[in-house]
């Protein structure tokens, strides 16, 4: 049964090769100064900074330039970003990246006129926000994250290793965002691969929980299905614009929050995950793929009616003869054959984590109620252990 909920997405998209063509009509419904924040440079090797400061150019705007936005976006970085967009005055923040430089822009949104400290207000303390919130817009350079159409900003603090994600109301979700996948063309495979595992896990910690019928879970398996086959396509050729499209698409709706109404969610192994990349800085897709078959295979007996259907539904295991156990295992098995064919990690050894990192690491793994099973610490611990 589904619970009661509010469903609220004020996100505008604009996808396709022709995306781009909107944002000139978009930027003219805010003020003159564009913060325009992008990452390491990828954007200037591709050609998308030129397209998009041709844009602003033909719009009138005064750009701030904010590059240098870092993977897991730190807390002095943001330091940084607020001070630029209180002392330019911007109008708008264009997020023009990945997930980083998007959730970013959100986290400068809120914090640029925060008269308290940003990270203690709205991340260690997920204070409401009061103040003056900034307008951000995105153009998505790369699949993965959602953070284009959601109020999600994952901000590390590196100081003290922690790494947390406040979800935002909907006054920070981005007005507008282009997604056009020939965008993403470029994203290098390690890249790619680990955006399209993020997906899986917005999908699968949405589906690990609760043992009635809901909507949500029958659609969820619609998308898993889909991304299993766009992600083998995109593996084999990165330049498949079908495959690439119907990946930059899933991502968005993998966590908009829409498949996650009116039911619990799980959401361990992103703390797990998290956990690991403020001790790591590792990639974020890679880090939820070393941890989840420990996790998977920890829960999956208090599961395991959806773990089989898991495996029927998703990778079309036959049924005949075998006990639910067997299913479930096997659907796990299955899991991880495809997570062996796109190249994941699946050893956190790999991500720079060693075994004295185990105890600090669960210190900070956040746990969460609405799964299959609630883990104790010592759980925590076995699974990082098994992570190895
Ligand atoms: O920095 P540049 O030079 O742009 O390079 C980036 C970066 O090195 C590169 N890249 C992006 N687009 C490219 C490209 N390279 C070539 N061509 C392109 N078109 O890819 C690298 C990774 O980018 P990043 O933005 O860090 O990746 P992703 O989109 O996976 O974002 C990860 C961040 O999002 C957070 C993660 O924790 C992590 O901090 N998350 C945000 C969520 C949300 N807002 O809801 C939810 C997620 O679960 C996640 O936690
Ligand atoms: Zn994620």
């Amino acid at each position: 049964m589904l619970g009661n909920f509010t469903y609220e997405n004020p996100t505008k998209l604009y996808f396709g090769k022709d995306a781009l063509s909107y944002l000139q009509e978009e930027l003219a419904l805010y003020g003159p100064n564009v913060q325009f924040i992008y990452g390491g440079g990828s954007i200037k090797r591709n050609g998308i900074y030129e397209k998009i400061m041709t844009v602003l150019q033909a719009a009138h705007k005064r750009v701030i330039e904010d590059g240098g936005v870092m993977p897991n976006p730190t807390l002095d970085k943001l330091y940084e970003g607020c001070r630029a967009a209180k002392e330019q005055k911007a109008d708008l923040l264009l997020a023009v990246g990945g997930g980083s430089v998007c959730d970013y822009a959100k986290a400068v949104a809120v914090s640029a006129y925060c008269e308290t400290d940003p990270w203690d207000t709205y991340y260690a303390h997920m204070r409401r926000i009061k103040n003056k919130i900034i307008p951000v817009g995105c153009v998505l350079t790369m699949a993965g994250t959602g953070s284009e159409m959601n109020g999600g900003s994952v901000i590390t603090n590196t100081a003290e290793k922690r790494k947390i994600a406040r979800v935002f109301d909907a006054r920070v979700f981005p007005r507008f965002a282009v997604l056009n996948p020939e965008f993403t063309m470029t994203v290098p495979k390690y890249q790619m691969a680990a955006g399209c595992y993020d997906i899986m896990s917005h999908l699968m910690e949405q589906y690990f929980s609760g043992t009635d019928d809901t909507a949500s879970d029958y659609i969820a398996e619609g998308m898993m299905r889909s991304l299993v086959h766009s992600s083998r396509q995109a593996i084999r050729d990165p330049q498949d614009y079908e495959a690439r499209s119907n990946i930059m698409w899933l991502a968005s709706w993998a966590l908009n929050s829409f498949i996650g109404k009116g039911k619990s969610q799980d959401w361990m192994v992103h703390m797990l995950g998290q956990s690991l990349g403020a001790y790591t800085n590792a990639t974020h897709g890679m880090t939820l793929a070393a941890v989840s078959l420990p996790y998977y295979r920890h829960i999956v007996k208090a599961g395991e009616a959806k773990f089989a259907r898991f495996a029927q539904t998703v990778w079309q295991v036959r049924p005949d003869g075998k006990t639910a156990a067997d299913i479930a295992a096997e659907g796990l098995q299955c899991l991880e054959a495809w997570m062996r064919s796109l190249g994941l990690v699946l050893h956190a050894r790999e991500l720079g984590m060693t075994e004295e990192m185990i105890p600090q690491i669960a210190e900070g793994v956040f746990i969460t109620h609405g799964g299959y099973e609630t883990l104790t610490r010592e759980a925590v611990e076995d699974i990082l252990q098994q992570s190895l």
